[in-house]
């Protein structure tokens, strides 16, 4: 699915950034060669972002 219109992006995108180590909005943008317009699809980004973060740190904590 879309989670930025403007730039095309899609949640799979986002994820696969997240997994590949870009921790941050800035770093995934930096990746994908994009930057944001409207603003409106960076809370969900973040989420994303964050949802990875919680799924690595359950990890590594086993
Ligand atoms: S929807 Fe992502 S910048 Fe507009």
């Amino acid at each position: 699915m879309y989670v930025c219109l403007c730039n095309r992006v899609t949640d799979r995108q986002v994820r696969a950034q997240a997994a590949g180590g870009n921790c941050t909005l800035g770093s995934v943008h930096n990746s994908l060669g994009i930057s944001p317009k409207c603003g409106k699809c960076l809370p969900m980004m973040r989420d994303l972002v964050r949802e990875h973060q919680g799924h690595a740190g359950a990890a590594s904590n086993v």
